[in-house]
């Protein structure tokens, strides 16, 4: 199936903290001009918060299927992965080049991509989203890897 015909139909859920606020508004913009449909998990301002509050829902959202993928950000982005993937059905991968947002998907098959808004430019989180959203799970040995992650 073609990345256009998958985009279409693809829902994303979005959240960050008060750290990651500015960069999630203006990413939202760019995956709807992209043709996705976005769900906003909040927060909705600048005002202090503490990430687990919305880290939860959107994990919970995600592995029921609600939405297909996610998209986190704090600003190191290590306080929404560890939160992410206490979540069984979450492989949350934290990237800050647009090589790692591609290996996140090739290899990890990352169903949450975390990224540390207060240490890339905007445009990197532009630019790693698109990567890790147009390229596709390697599967084969990393299939095998990552059905090992789950624990028990
Ligand atoms: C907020 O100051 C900061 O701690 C948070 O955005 C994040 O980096 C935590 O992991």
């Amino acid at each position: 199936m073609s990345i256009h015909r998958l985009v279409s139909n693809m829902k994303i859920g979005i959240c960050s903290d008060h750290a990651g606020f500015a960069y999630k508004s203006r990413l939202i913009g760019y995956l709807e001009s992209k043709g996705y449909e976005v769900k906003d998990f909040g927060t909705h301002s600048e005002e202090s918060m503490d990430y687990p509050d919305v880290a939860h829902p959107l994990a919970e959202a995600v592995e029921k299927g609600e939405t297909d993928l996610g998209i986190a950000m704090c600003g190191t982005g290590n306080g929404m992965a560890m939160t992410l993937n206490k979540h069984q059905g979450i492989r949350a991968g934290l990237a800050w080049t647009e090589e790692i947002g591609r290996l996140v998907r090739q290899h990890n098959n990352a169903n949450i991509l975390v990224m540390p808004a207060r240490f890339i430019p905007y445009e990197d989180a532009e630019k790693i989203t698109g990567t890790w959203l147009e390229t596709e799970f390697e599967g084969g040995r990393h299939q095998r890897r990552i059905d090992k992650i789950p624990v028990r």
